[in-house]
């Protein structure tokens, strides 16, 4: 595993983290045993970063963390791992409309409750990074949610404080980037989304902002192993994201990957995390892993040689202006 800089932050954090949505839910079936396990490979193999939220199953996502970590103290490895969490806003649109008030969504005291949560689920005294789930730029004039979080910063709850990006609006974080409001900022970068190569990436390395990369697989596609029959348990998020003829559109396109693939000694999903961290300003690719296979394959990615500036730039042309999925068809 190699190590990178989180922006100008005291932190050499291992290329690939892990994502750990798909262990918290709402990806159908998931076993806890396959969730633990696939967490103590990842650390085993040397990840340091391990990226969740409250909403990944209502803090499940958070709990198996403490769990792990606590079996590892108990196991006497020395250690330090660093885990992301998120606190969404109070219930209401999302992304949050344009017309909301960021002290609507995010109050003084419902941050304080939902960290004290957040600590609690991962049986913690002290967050590594607290982000923000969401956000619009609605509110960059008055950022008074960061406000807060500094605060709580000062009090000793929180360490670093980031944002990830709302999905319809990424660059919409750039503003509190050149504010210096963040320490890290969680964006969608990868093979299909590459928007943030315009101008979010470069900010962030000026910035010294910690670049944490999510969605690296596009949920899964970029790894390659989608057809046309492919089909999504009702309970996993993905049978609405790739609702109607959104799978099909996808699975030509990653073809189109594949042939640029041949004769470079890449696989789809090394080449997918490659990609990724070709940019400098990435810190860490939280790969969503939820089995000690996926660990593995994840992990090891991180020792193959880098991708060639050559590859990476003919790579580019799969760049797919394709709009906001998450809300469904
Ligand atoms: N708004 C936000 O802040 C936000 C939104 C999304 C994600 N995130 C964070 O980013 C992380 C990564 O994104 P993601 O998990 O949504 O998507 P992703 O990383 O693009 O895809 C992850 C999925 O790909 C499959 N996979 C993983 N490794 C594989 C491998 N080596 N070979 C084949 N398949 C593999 C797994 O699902 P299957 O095996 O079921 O196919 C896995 O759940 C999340 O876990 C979460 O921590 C944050």
């Amino acid at each position: 595993m190699k190590y990178r800089p989180f922006g100008k932050h005291p932190l050499n954090c291992s290329e690939i983290g892990f994502g750990a949505w798909a262990i918290g839910g709402a990806w159908g079936t998931q076993a806890d045993n396959d969730s633990l396990a696939a967490l103590h490979r990842a650390l085993d193999l040397g990840c340091n970063f391990i990226d969740t939220a409250a909403g990944y199953g209502n803090g499940k996502s958070e709990r198996l963390i403490a769990q792990v970590l606590k079996q590892r103290k108990a196991a006497g490895k020395q250690e330090q791992v660093f885990v992301a969490t998120k606190t969404p806003p109070t219930a209401g649109d999302w992304p949050p409309s344009p017309r909301d008030t960021a002290e609507a969504r995010y109050p003084e005291s419902y941050l304080r409750e939902n960290i004290a949560e957040r600590l609690a689920c991962l049986d913690t005294d002290k967050l590594d990074l607290l982000q923000l789930h969401t956000w619009t730029r609605a509110w960059n004039r008055n950022p008074a949610p960061f406000k807060i979080l500094r605060k709580l910063q000062g009090e000793g709850l929180v360490g670093l404080i980031g944002v990830s990006t709302p999905e319809h609006d990424q660059n919409s974080v750039i503003d509190l980037m050149r504010g210096g409001w963040v320490d890290s900022v969680q964006v969608i970068y990868n093979l299909f989304e590459q928007e943030p190569a315009a101008e979010l990436l470069d900010t962030a390395k000026e910035c010294g902002v910690g670049i944490i990369v999510r969605v690296a697989y596009d949920e899964g596609s970029l790894t390659g192993k989608f057809n046309a029959h492919t089909k999504f348990p009702a309970d996993d998020f993905r049978s609405r994201f790739f609702a109607g003829d959104r799978l099909a559109r996808t699975i030509k396109r990653v073809e189109d990957i594949r042939t640029d693939l041949v004769g470079t000694g890449y696989s789809m999903p090394q080449a997918a995390l490659k990609f990724v961290l070709a940019h400098p300003a990435v810190s860490v690719v939280i790969a969503g892993t939820r089995n000690p296979a996926q660990a593995e394959a994840n992990c090891g990615v991180s020792d193959l040689p880098a991708m060639s500036p050559e590859l990476a730039e003919k790579l580019q042309r799969h760049n797919w202006r394709r709009a906001f999925w998450y809300a469904g068809k």
